[in-house]
């Protein structure tokens, strides 16, 4: 390997359709697809793939030397995701092809239904890489743990002890309602940071880099299927990929932030906020009212594009404290009912099925003269625009 040589990692991922519902992958789905990537693999398109899936969604990892958005591994993805959802037909399962929302491809999978976190970099001697695969809730879920694993030195300990990471991180932060983004550095902007990445739902952390030399460290999967498609089709589970140690965060500080449950949106019919469970992989099957949402962190090296491993990070009795902590709130949340702010705030709900519902009520309601509204007109009110 000539010493300029760069790999990329490609996480690509839908929801093909799976069993019981919105519950699991079927492993025959990911069968028919690992023989695509294998297939690719034969042709030198990929040098290494692991198939594995969050709930249900199937998640496609590939290693390659075509950088990022190359057309030929976004068309073996898609491919796989077309080969797994004939088999989600032929089988009966739930919701078969949600996620492919066209019949053409061209050139990318980008705004047509699956979602894509990649990287390219050139290899350390050593590269660690962690996957982190998410199901029932939206890209935004990331937004506060990498905050805190590069911008909060209460988490990441190597942010003041370690000369490698004291310079700080720069976080590129993406409009999902805009199509724009700005790019901060942490730590003197912190604040301006948080002003943007609190509202998770809209700015969300796409990528971060390494401010001493601009390596990247993290990226995220932003797609909002519900924008791309103009209508409800389900949440847009994520994925991230984070790499670690030597210069960037240790493994145990990428992990710390999931040790608190905290609150995401998503859940039952993508509009309810609940707490964001980390789990084995095992575990990733949602079922209490479709979830909680949960998370799957798979650890990697990366050895000259092969994918060693995975280690299954959330697989520990160290997180079984937040698993608990995250059935305590699931239980508080859900104790609400249809009521905020379990269920999502009206800007959110635009987004699901909730407008058709009310769409009917329009025409029963009376003017009244009880007081003249001054204030601003609230754009995003549901019942009256
Ligand atoms: C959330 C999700 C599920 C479904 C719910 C209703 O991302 O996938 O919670 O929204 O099971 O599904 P349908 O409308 O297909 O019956
Ligand atoms: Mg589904
Ligand atoms: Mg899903």
């Amino acid at each position: 390997m000539s010493q300029k040589q760069t790999t990329t990692i490609s996480v690509i991922k839908a929801d093909i359709g799976s069993l019981a519902g919105h519950h699991v992958v079927h492993p025959d789905t990911m069968a028919a697809a690992a023989k695509v990537l294998a297939e690719a693999k034969s042709k030198g398109i990929v040098i290494d793939y692991y198939v594995t899936h969050a709930g249900d969604d199937l998640e496609l990892i590939m290693t390659h030397r075509k950088g990022v958005d190359a057309p030929e591994i976004h068309e073996t993805a898609w491919n796989a995701f077309r080969e797994a959802a004939k088999v989600a037909k032929d089988l009966g399962l739930y919701a078969a092809g949600q996620d492919l929302l066209t019949d053409a491809f061209s050139g990318n999978v980008r705004g047509l239904g699956p979602a894509a976190a990649e990287m390219e970099f050139i290899e350390r001697p050593a590269e660690p890489v962690i996957v982190f695969m998410a199901d029932k809730t939206e890209p935004g879920a990331f937004n506060l743990p990498l905050y805190k694993v590069f911008a909060d030195p209460f988490t990441t300990a190597g942010l003041v002890i370690d000369p490698k990471l004291h310079d700080g991180f720069k976080f590129e932060i993406y409009d999902v309602m805009a199509g724009k983004y700005v790019v901060m550095n942490a730590p003197e902007e912190m604040y301006d940071i948080l002003a943007l990445i609190g509202t998770p739902g809209r700015f969300v952390v796409r990528k971060v880099y390494r401010k001493s030399d601009n390596e990247i460290a993290a990226v995220v999967a932003v797609e909002r299927l519900n924008l791309i498609a103009g209508q409800y089709v389900g949440k847009d589970d994520p994925v991230a990929i984070v790499r670690a140690q030597s210069g960037f965060p240790a493994v145990g500080e990428v992990l710390e932030p999931f040790a608190f449950p905290h609150l995401v949106a998503g859940w039952m019919r993508g509009s309810h906020f609940g707490p964001l469970m980390p789990v084995a992989q095992r575990n990733a099957r949602c079922t209490r009212f479709d979830g909680p949402p949960r998370v799957v962190a798979l650890g990697f090296q990366i050895k000259n594009g092969r994918l060693i491993g995975p280690a299954d990070l959330f697989d520990d009795p160290a997180f079984d404290e937040a698993r608990r902590q995250a059935q305590v709130i699931a239980d508080y949340m859900r104790r609400h009912g249809p009521f905020m702010p379990h269920r999502l705030g009206p800007e959110e709900m635009e987004y699901t099925t909730l407008p058709q519902v009310l769409q009917k009520l329009q025409s029963r309601f009376v003017e009244s003269k009880l007081y003249q509204v001054k204030g601003p007109k609230v754009k995003t009110e549901l019942l009256h625009e």
